[in-house]
């Protein structure tokens, strides 16, 4: 794992750092704590320049203290009637949540790892710790409910670590932002106890947070790179959008000790929008509600911290062309 310098200077493992998380904080705390994790302003006062040494410190103290130490371990599961039980094991997310949490932390760790500022590569480090929590969380959840996986292919650690941490990014910021609105989704169809939604409830916050920090780092990164090098960055941009649209349309097959074949879809909206409720959902209403959740989640932080602009963009324009079809279609079945 790597190191870190904490606050007075010093080396501690991020393993030290978080070796104390409570196991069972009081109620009081855990509302202070989720507060916290929820709202962050910079002691800095007027603007916070893109790039500047204001906007990299403003970056990393958020990510550090918005940190909400709660203990994969000591979850508890709630006991679930058969109908919500089927319901959750026949997901069939949890193959690709779970490694995908795995490859998120071992990517991050990779790129903190060659990053010589100081502060940003701990934000960095600190985001790969929290990603293997999450994956703690996932497994301990998939152990209770004995729900079948596939065996997890070996992780790789990447040759190209910049590329790598852009394809997690990036990633993030699409899927976190469709979550967000399933999670709501899901919430209002009252299809799973609440305890389960308020045991996913600080994970989906973190993601929130995560995407926060990489669409900091990456305008950090921009603004303090030499110029002659933008040109390839800006390429490289474009090829990891690529690639990740190629990989949400394709599918993956797996096969567990059974020899059983998992098929499990990257496509994390669609199907988990149709699995979410058992009513149909309208397009425009969904992307509607990732809207006003993604909003929310981000309420609470500086705004002088830039917010990740691509899905909402996409969503927004995706809004306005099916109302506008639908008028024209409209105006067509008039005639
Ligand atoms: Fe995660
Ligand atoms: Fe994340």
């Amino acid at each position: 794992m790597s190191d870190v310098k904490n606050a007075k200077g010093g080396k501690k493992t991020l393993a030290d750092i978080y070796s104390h998380l409570p196991d069972k904080p009081s109620d009081r705390t855990l509302e202070q704590v989720d507060y916290e994790a929820r709202h962050w302003s910079s002691p800095v006062k007027g603007p916070i320049k893109p790039g500047s040494v204001e906007h990299k410190k403003a970056m990393a103290d958020m990510f550090r203290e918005t940190f909400n130490p709660y203990k994969p371990s000591v979850i508890p599961w709630p006991d679930l009637d058969p109908d919500t039980l089927h319901r959750i094991t026949s997901l069939p997310i949890w193959d690709i949540a779970v490694q995908t949490e795995g490859k998120a932390r071992l990517r991050m760790a990779a790129y903190a790892e060659v990053i010589d500022d100081p502060d940003v590569r701990d934000a960095i480090s600190r985001n790969a710790w929290e990603e293997n929590r999450h994956k703690e969380v996932l497994s301990r959840m998939v152990e209770h409910y004995n729900i079948p996986l596939a065996p997890e292919p070996p992780y790789k650690e990447p040759r190209d670590t910049e590329w790598a941490y852009l394809v997690t990014g990036f990633s993030e910021c699409w899927d976190s932002f469709f979550a967000f609105g399933l999670f709501a989704l899901a919430e209002q169809a009252h299809l799973f106890p609440p305890e389960l939604i308020e045991t996913f409830e600080p994970v989906m916050q973190e993601e929130c947070r995560h995407i926060l920090l990489f669409a900091n780092w990456l305008a950090y990164h921009r603004a303090n790179m030499p110029l002659w090098k933008r040109p390839l960055f800006e390429a490289r941009v474009v090829g990891v959008l690529f690639f990740l649209l190629y990989e949400r349309l394709s599918l993956v097959r797996s096969f567990d000790d059974q020899g059983v074949e998992h098929t499990q879809d990257n496509n994390f909206t669609v199907t988990g929008a149709r699995s979410m409720t058992d009513q149909d959902i309208d397009f425009v209403n969904l992307m509607e509600l990732c809207l006003r959740e993604n909003e929310r989640r981000f309420a609470g932080y500086d705004a002088r911290l830039l917010r990740p602009q691509m899905a909402p963009f996409a969503a927004r324009l995706a809004i306005g062309g099916v109302k506008l079809w639908k008028r024209f279609r409209g105006q067509k079945a008039a005639v």
